[in-house]
């Protein structure tokens, strides 16, 4: 069975912020992880072009949604991804014939089992969302907006819709899920985001309005093409039609669902709640995990292109650098809860934990592997207490990283376990002092000064493997001038699971000292 991830699919009425990247890249670090663990991954990415809010936007800019959406898509969406190495294996677009077809199909059949029937609505919509809004959730504009409702998410007034539509059978769905939830208490992750969802179903579900029909950028309604089907259900089939729905059958069967789908919270229940409907109404087997990250926000707000917060990924990139970036996010905020950016904090961390802890580790050892030993690594022949404690500490690190990053998506947890264990190495030669141990060139001193740089390479080995997902650029480099490749093969070939097995690294490799993994910084912009 293939482990199947996905990201949200992302609306491309504009170019990507740093909040989508954070989902993103953490789906990336997912997917990475486990192919480290060698397993057979699917990991799938793509963008969300059909709606009223994509149409409104080409309208603005006096061009077609297609074409608007092929200039994001081109543009924007799909060079950010190459320049953060998001190694998806495919990227699906709501306006691919290969996903409209089956979105028609899909939707079709839900008529056919009598899941759909035809009604009127009339409430308040967010266009921002595409979403109706129950009027309990709305909140009082201030200001410019005084007097007016407001979407809570998106801080502008809804629009009252009233239309004619097909709607599907929602409300018949709400026990059935809440079943669902309780017989698999990790289908919503975090705990908060499983108790709002509960909560929310407990209190009953309305019917869902699932097509439009005073606007045509959708797919059609198969049977009445006066309607398009609503953007939420044609998005949520990317999930589907992206590995082979009623195209595909071996590869469907052997990919979907998905193991775990990560949405941020704005999301969460269209995911949790309307997805699962869905396929149970289809008589699909429902995802393994809906796991949902929290915001990053600025001045208090979610950041958003709307308000006008969205920072882009590579205002930050040109100065810490692509492989900082991926890890900072994950490092700073604990997955599931919102967290602010600061260049302040970025840079603290950036200077402590990857110049000082990690960067000098790798730049000490292997100058010195070059300085007493020509560069050839030599043979650990006087192992004490002190080695074996790094061996236990090695072993302790790569199965909590393993557990919290693999199995927990807990990958600020995951990436602490392996920066403890970096910090346990400095702390190591710190006290071991091979530069003292240098001095004596008795045998016994050889050997002692042998054993530690062994001991301190050999970890580096392990700590280029654990975070080859998170940082793959740096791990390359690492890799490199450890003379692994030549003795351990190619860095994507390592396994999670063996990392932590100690003495892989052959004596008698050539060691080199590399470029600077983390260079200094410049002086910051002026924000
Ligand atoms: N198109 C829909 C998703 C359809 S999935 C079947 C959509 N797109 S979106 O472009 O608005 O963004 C979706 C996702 O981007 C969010 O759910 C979240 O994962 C991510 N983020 C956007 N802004 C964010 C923050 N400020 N912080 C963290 N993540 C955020 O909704």
């Amino acid at each position: 069975m293939t482990y199947y991830v996905t990201t949200p699919i992302y609306y491309v009425n504009d170019a990507p912020h740093l909040g989508h990247a954070y989902t993103t890249l953490a789906a990336d670090v997912l997917a990475r992880w486990h192919r480290r663990r060698g397993e057979d991954v699917w990991f799938l990415t793509g963008t969300d072009e059909h709606g009223q809010k994509i149409l409104r936007t080409a309208q603005q800019n006096g061009v077609g949604p297609q074409e608007w959406a092929d200039r994001l898509v081109h543009d924007s969406w799909q060079p950010l991804w190459q320049h953060l190495e998001i190694a998806n294996d495919d990227f699906i677009r709501t306006t691919q014939r290969r996903h409209t077809d089956r979105v028609q199909e899909f939707v079709q059949d839900l008529y056919d089992r009598g899941e759909i029937y035809k009604g009127g609505y009339e409430g308040p919509y967010c266009v921002g969302c595409e979403e109706y809004k129950l009027p309990g959730e709305l909140i009082d504009g201030e200001g410019e907006y005084a007097g007016q409702k407001l979407c809570p998410i998106h801080r502008k007034p809804v629009e009252m819709l009233q239309e004619e539509n097909y709607f599907f059978r929602l409300s018949a769905y709400a026990d059935r899920l809440l079943d669902h939830y309780a017989a698999n208490p990790d289908f919503i992750q975090p705990e908060s985001a499983r108790n709002e969802v509960v909560n929310f179903v407990r209190q009953g579900l309305q019917d869902l309005s699932i097509s439009r029909s005073t606007f045509d950028w959708g797919v059609p309604v198969p049977w009445d093409d006066k309607h398009v089907i609503y953007v939420w259900v044609d998005a949520l089939l990317n999930y589907a039609t992206a590995v082979g729905y009623n195209e595909n059958p071996e590869k469907f069967a052997s990919t979907f669902p998905a193991d775990v789908h990560l949405v941020g919270k704005d999301i969460l229940r269209f995911h949790a709640i309307i997805w699962p409907a869905m396929l149970l109404a289809n008589g699909l087997p429902l995802p393994g995990r809906i796991a949902a990250n929290g915001w990053l926000m600025v001045g208090g707000e979610k950041m958003s292109k709307s308000n006008l917060t969205g920072i882009r990924p590579q205002d930050l990139t040109s100065h810490f650098g692509v492989d900082a970036y991926r890890w900072y996010f994950l490092r700073a905020i604990a997955f599931g809860q919102d967290g602010s950016f600061s260049w302040e904090d970025f840079t603290a961390r950036y200077t402590s934990e990857l110049a000082n802890d990690y960067g000098n580790l790798a730049s000490r050892v292997t100058a010195m592997v070059g300085k007493y030993f020509g560069g050839t690594l030599p043979e650990a022949t006087a192992v004490g207490e002190a080695e074996q404690a790094i061996h236990d500490g090695l072993t302790r690190a790569v199965a909590e990283a393993d557990r919290r990053i693999g199995d927990e998506l807990d990958f600020q947890g995951g990436i602490v376990a392996v920066f403890g264990f970096i910090k346990q190495v400095n702390g190591y030669l710190t006290e071991q002092e091979p530069w003292k141990v240098a001095k004596d060139e008795s045998p016994e001193g050889r050997a002692r000064l042998a054993t530690i740089l062994y001991t301190a390479a050999e970890s580096l080995r392990a700590i280029a493997v654990l975070l080859d997902p998170v940082m793959p650029e740096t791990s390359r480099k690492l890799w490199d001038s450890l003379g692994a490749e030549t003795s351990l093969g190619a860095l994507a070939d390592q396994r999670i699971q063996e990392s932590g097995e100690w003495g892989r690294l052959p004596a008698g490799t050539t060691v080199t000292k590399g470029a600077v993994l983390f260079p200094r910084l410049e002086e910051a912009p002026a924000t």
